[in-house]
Formats: C-alpha cells, structure tokens, sequence
C-alpha cells in the first residue's frame, strides 16, 4: 500500500496551458452597474462562454472546464435559480450542434440527477453525439461541489472494491473515480469577479493548478483578458513542492513557459 502524493507526476507545461478551468464570477455586479435585472448579466455570461470557447480552440487548449451552476447556487431566489436553468436549457438546445461542428467534445459533470428531466437528456445526447470529437474538450460543471466530487468518487471506489479500505485507500485508487478523471489536473484556474475564493470548485484536482484572480465582470472577459492571463502563467515557476535549483537542468519541462526559463537562468 503506498500512499505517493498524485502530485508526484509532473505534467510538461509548455507556453499555453493543456487545461484552463473558469469560475464565472460577476454576472450579477455586471448587470447591477448598469441598471439591468441579473438575468441580463446570466445572458451576457452565455455571450462570453461562447467567445471563450472560441479563444481557446484558436489557442489550442486542450480542456476548458466552466464552473456554471454550483450545489450552493440553489440557495439563490427561486426565479433567478428557474432562470439560470432555462439558460442551461437554451443553450443545450441552441449550441450543442455547433460544438459539435467545431470539433468540440462537450462534458457536463456534477450531480445532474437533480435537474430537469429534459436537461438531463439533452446533456445525455449532447456528450454522446460530440464524444468522439478531437478538438477542444469543454466541460460545464453544473450541480458540482467538490466535496460531492471526492465523495461520489469514495462511493464508487468502496463499491468496486468492498474490504479494500481496510488497507487504506491510495490517491491513485480514487483519482479514477472523480468526475474529470478523463482530463488532466487544471494548469490553470481564474476566477472573473474579484473574489479570491475557490467557492468548492475542484478541491482535489486543483492542488498544483496555478490560480489566477482577476476584477474583470466574466461578461467582460474576452480573449484579450484570457491573453494577460495567459501571459501571466507563461511567468509562473511550477516547482511542484522542488527548489528553483533543482528545475535548473534536465527538466525544464515542468515550468510554465519561457519568461520563467528566462528568469530562473538570469
Ligand atoms: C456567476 O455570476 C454566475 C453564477 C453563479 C451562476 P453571479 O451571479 O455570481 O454574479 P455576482 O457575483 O452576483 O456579480
Ligand atoms: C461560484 O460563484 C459558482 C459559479 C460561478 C457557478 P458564486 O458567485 O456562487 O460564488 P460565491 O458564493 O460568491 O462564493
Ligand atoms: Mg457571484
């Protein structure tokens, strides 16, 4: 039984994160600014997925992951949550044949069982008919918490092994019974909106992610600002739990990109 950190595989980075994850923060601040009702903030935010989808495919990033509807989110009045699910619904209706034009594979992770029926479907037919798909792969979290990801994964992981907590579970034991265990760990994590909280996003796969915070409203964010962000990570140094001396040789691989190479030799 070993009990090896999984953050002990270092992955290559290379100048564009492999994967970008999103909390999607400040729809409601932006439509407040400017007189109108929250929904045209959520509006807009739909508006701005798109576009990040697109920045992404141009920049070749491999998973773009999209926190759209947390498990603490039923707590908001009950027209905005009836909203923020219409919108689910449009869109899936609306935008799954253009994913799947693009070359784009949709995932949908978190506790889907408690949405509408007809949700429940359309992502159902949506991630079969995009599965094969090489492009980008864009997965939205909705009814996600990472507490209930680690937990289902426990769930999973005693049903298929009954006795085996006995000895003790490894991190690599549970890792594939996660919700993303299809993707690798985040590189890099932003949050649009000012906040610097994490607000039970991926709790497990972010332990090495890089985490960028920006004020820009998400209906703001476009490809110019993914750009700083990305420009920002390029600086990174991903040690990895190592000393910058020990990144000096062989593996220059698990730096973030050339600025910090540049740096780390000057
Ligand atoms: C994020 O924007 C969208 C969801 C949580 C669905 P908010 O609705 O949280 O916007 P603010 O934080 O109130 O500005
Ligand atoms: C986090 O945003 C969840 C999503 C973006 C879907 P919130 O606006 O709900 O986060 P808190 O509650 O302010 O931390
Ligand atoms: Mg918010």
């Amino acid at each position: 039984m070993t009990h090896a950190s999984s953050t002990q595989a270092i992955p290559a980075t290379g100048e564009v994160p492999q994967h970008v994850a999103i909390i999607m923060d400040g729809n409601g601040r932006w439509a407040r600014q400017r007189g109108l009702p929250r929904f045209a903030g959520h509006q807009r935010g739909v508006e701005a997925v798109r576009g990040m989808v697109r920045a992404c495919t141009d920049r070749g990033v491999g998973f773009l992951t999209l926190f759209a509807f947390s498990s603490e989110n039923w707590r908001r009045p009950a027209d905005e949550v009836a909203l923020l699910m219409q919108l689910f619904l449009a869109a899936l209706t609306n935008e799954v044949r253009k994913l799947h034009r693009n070359g784009v594979r949709l995932r949908v992770i978190g506790d889907t069982a408690r949405f509408d029926p007809k949700i429940q479907s359309l992502v159902a037919s949506g991630e079969r008919l995009t599965a094969g798909n090489k492009g980008l792969t864009l997965t939205i979290a909705a009814n996600y918490g990472g507490r209930w990801d680690i937990l289902q994964a426990l769930a999973r992981l005693c049903r298929e092994q009954p006795g085996a907590a006995n000895a003790g579970f490894s991190e690599q034991q549970l890792a594939p019974h996660l919700s993303m265990a299809y993707a690798p760990e985040p590189d890099l994590f932003i949050r649009t909106g000012g906040e610097q909280r994490v607000s039970n996003f991926l709790l497990w796969q972010l332990a090495y992610s890089e985490l960028y915070f920006t004020d820009t409203l998400w209906p703001d964010f476009d490809a110019k600002a993914l750009d700083t962000a990305f420009a920002w990570y390029r600086g990174r140094e991903r040690r990895f739990g190592r000393t910058s001396e020990q990144l000096g040789d062989a593996d220059g691989c698990s730096l973030a990109g050339p600025a910090a190479q540049a740096a780390r030799s000057g």
